[in-house]
């Protein structure tokens, strides 16, 4: 080996070197295991909380340079398939690595479109929870169900079995989604409508109400897929990172998905486009928007919502995609009247030292909830939505974790900083 593929080392504590090999830039984490001060040592580790320098996984599904604000999935710009596919062309790449043929699309359309019924029971589950119960919370009990219902499932490394799960979860989500809304606001069931597309058929099962038929407007209908698409994916995010590490367990994929959406719905991921809404909210005014920068650069306001990315030190692409979106959409619908105190946020945030020398831009839930709130989608339902088409990208994590030899049961080490070993103490001792 030459010393142009090695990182070489030099211990000051014994004075020994050593030669990390390299692959593709980087160092395997356990060949620092070899560097110890004597053998009986457990060897060194990287201590890297939060993932923040760590490559859990090679991947060969989405492409992200945060800091030139690229997202690309299997190679492609996400503003060319934002623009040009729809969300269940985006989901058969994430699958298989190429887009697909007519054929290939019809067939995987049809697939999707003949499972979207749920097992009758499952209703029951979901008319279970209290009338006030939050949809995302519904969301993860309803497809872990699901695990109950197709106990094949476990057979994760059958591929036959796998993927047909993969199509069902693909298909029954957006029905998992929309019940968990109806019961919400109490409104009955409605049952997939087959002769729709995939994201018409969501809006049916969501907004139908006595009307034969739903007809969602193109726009509308067209702005949902696009989002669908922009969601779809975005590589160790911490909901996939939750799918891979339940996964290679071999948990069924019905449990590790709703591992994947209860990560998801928490207000730093997924979360966070219903906080922005209710930050926007809460700030009212345009006049108001100085005194709420200042009081998130003191720390008496919170974050500001939508804002900051680990991987992105600049625009996130989806969220410039959302921003053209949300024109169109208030075109039919009419403006949010937020988008102004929206706008005038990311101006002052943009121009402000504080958010400037932090590389803080908005991200894609900023703009993302002013369009489902002019389609009158209730907060709630928000990291609901982005939980549909994240779907996809979590299968498709999970069973490229599953086919890489190199992957084991995912199981960090940690750094003890406890008692040292200590005898019991009868409880009659104890002060
Ligand atoms: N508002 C104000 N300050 C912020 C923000 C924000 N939104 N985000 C980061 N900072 C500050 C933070 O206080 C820290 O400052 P300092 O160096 O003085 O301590 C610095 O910027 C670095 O922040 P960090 O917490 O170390 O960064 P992180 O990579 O751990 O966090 C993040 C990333 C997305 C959790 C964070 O930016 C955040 O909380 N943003 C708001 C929530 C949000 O919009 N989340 C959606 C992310 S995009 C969708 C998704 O992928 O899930």
């Amino acid at each position: 080996m030459t010393t142009k593929d090695c990182l070489t080392v030099t211990d000051s504590r014994t004075g020994k070197t050593y030669e990390l090999p390299i692959t593709n830039g980087n160092i395997r984490a356990a060949d620092l295991r070899q560097i110890k001060v004597d053998e009986t040592e457990f060897g060194m580790m990287a201590y890297d909380p939060a993932f923040m320098n760590t490559a859990s996984c090679k991947s060969a599904i989405t492409y992200i340079d945060g800091d030139k604000g690229i997202l690309r999935y299997r190679g492609y710009p996400i503003d060319q398939l934002a623009e040009k596919a729809t969300f269940l062309e985006v989901a058969y790449l994430l699958f298989n690595s190429e887009l697909p043929t007519q054929a290939e699309l019809d067939d995987f359309t049809r697939d999707v479109t003949t499972h979207t019924f749920v097992h009758e029971n499952v209703r029951t589950v979901i008319d279970g929870f209290r009338y006030d119960a939050h949809p995302m919370g519904m969301l993860v009990a309803a497809v872990g169900a699901l695990s109950t219902f197709y106990p094949e499932a476990k057979h994760v490394l059958d591929g036959e079995v796998r993927r047909r799960q993969m199509i069902r979860l693909i298909a029954k989500m957006p029905t998992l989604a929309a019940w968990s809304y109806r019961h919400s606001v109490g409104m009955p069931f409605v049952y997939p409508d087959n002769e729709l597309s995939y994201v018409e058929n969501f809006l049916s099962m969501m907004k139908r109400v006595a009307e034969p038929k739903f007809k969602a407007h193109p726009v509308i209908a067209r702005a949902m897929d696009v989002l669908f698409i922009l969601h779809a994916d975005h590589e160790q995010n911490c909901s996939a990172n939750v799918m891979r590490a339940i996964g290679s367990s071999r948990a069924d994929p019905y449990c590790s998905v709703a591992g994947a959406c209860a990560a998801l719905y928490g207000p730093l991921h997924g979360g966070a486009n219903e906080a922005v809404l209710r930050m926007l909210r809460e700030i009212g005014s345009l006049g108001n928007v100085p005194a709420f920068v200042k009081d998130v650069k003191t720390g008496r306001g919170g974050r500001l919502m939508g804002f900051g990315h680990r991987v992105y030190k600049n625009y996130d692409p989806r969220a410039k995609v959302i921003k053209h979106l949300a024109d169109q959409v208030f075109d039919i619908v009419g403006k949010n009247p937020l988008l102004d105190v929206a706008l005038e946020l990311e101006k002052v945030a943009l121009s402000d030292e504080y958010f400037v020398e932090r590389k803080l831009y908005p991200n894609v839930d900023f703009y993302s909830g002013l369009i489902y709130q002019a389609l009158e989608i209730p907060v709630d339902m928000f990291p609901v939505l982005f939980a549909i088409p994240r779907t996809a990208g979590w299968l498709a994590q999970w069973e490229e974790m599953l086919l890489d030899k190199d992957q084991k049961i995912s199981r960090p080490r940690q750094v003890y900083t406890g008692e040292a070993k200590r005898d019991f103490l009868p409880l009659e001792d104890r002060k």
